[in-house]
């Protein structure tokens, strides 16, 4: 992170903690607002945070891995989202998300060191009928397996290519 970028981020926290009242009670809401704000919670708010009420990185650090909701690393430009929900599961949906890791060399969680894809592993999508299903920044792609993992890639691989070419 930049240092003019650091220095927004700990503004934002600032805000953010100000609007709370104080105390370790506003710990989760207010993580939940940084998440929310900055799309992640980065070791930067969490230092600034320190600074600011006290709570230790490492206390605010542990409390958040104890949820799934809170991620810690910046999300990708794309967000992949890969159903693990019952019918999806049953139908392949592991298979489908190897192959997301394989090709993209990441983990459920990270995201792709040129910030083109994140990848994260999520209940049920609410289409079942099309399992098993990914959902690339809310688009949803039916009947997934392994093979079909490349061409919804690509897609997403030439749309950077084109804005890239835009933004000369
Ligand atoms: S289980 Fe995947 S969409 Fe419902």
């Amino acid at each position: 992170m930049s240092e003019n970028s650091s220095a927004e981020g700990a503004a934002v926290v600032q805000e953010i903690v100000a609007a709370f009242p104080s105390g370790r009670g506003s710990l989760i809401p207010i993580l939940q607002e940084i998440q929310r704000r900055q799309g992640y919670i980065s070791p930067e708010a969490l230092k600034a945070l320190e600074r600011l009420t006290g709570i230790s990185a490492t206390e605010a650090y542990g409390v958040a891995t104890f949820y799934t909701q809170f991620r810690f690393t910046r999300p990708g430009r794309h967000k992949i989202q890969v159903c693990n929900g019952t019918a999806c599961h049953v139908r392949g949906g592991a298979q489908v998300l190897e192959e997301l890791e394989r090709r993209l060399g990441i983990s459920v969680g990270q995201t792709t060191p040129d910030g083109q894809f994140s990848l994260e592993r999520v209940a049920c999508l609410g289409c079942c009928a099309l399992s098993p299903v990914v959902a690339v920044d809310g688009k949803v792609y039916a009947g997934m397996t392994p093979k079909k993992v490349p061409g919804v890639l690509r897609e997403y691989a030439a749309q950077a290519t084109q804005s890239a070419r835009q933004e000369k």
